[in-house]
């Protein structure tokens, strides 16, 4: 379970707002491991979780262009590997989903809470420099 703390909000409502709309995503996926839940409706968690994904990143990459962010290049990336590892772990699902679904979370909870304190922080002063608010 990922509790929000307060060194995850920006200041920037649109982007924290997503954040924490993506924690939720990866929090239901957690209970539903938790409960048990039938798979079916854990591969549905898990469809919103990689379409949620792509709205936020794509969110965030508008800025990047918009604002000449330096970094944009290597954030990308980031953001590329973690769709791509998503989509490996979610076709591992058929084969052992109890496994599949424990190394699925532990990676979502690692992976969110470390993109937003390291790399996503870095563009916020850039953000912050150009945004209207
Ligand atoms: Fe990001």
């Amino acid at each position: 379970m990922i509790y929000w703390r307060e060194d995850y909000n920006f200041g920037i409502s649109e982007i924290d707002k997503q954040h924490q709309k993506l924690i939720d995503i990866i929090n239901r996926l957690y209970n539903a491991f938790i409960n048990r839940t039938q798979d079916a409706e854990m591969q549905k968690v898990l469809d919103e979780l990689l379409v949620y994904s792509r709205v936020h990143f794509t969110t965030e990459e508008f800025y990047f262009k918009q604002f000449n962010y330096p970094e944009t290049e290597e954030h990308i990336k980031e953001h590329k590997s973690f769709i791509l590892k998503i989509q490996e772990l979610r076709t591992q699902a058929g084969e052992n989903a109890g496994k599949f679904i424990f190394s699925l979370i532990s990676y979502l909870q690692e992976w969110i809470t470390k993109h937003i304190c390291e790399v996503d922080k870095k563009y916020v002063s850039c953000f912050k420099k150009n945004m209207v608010f």
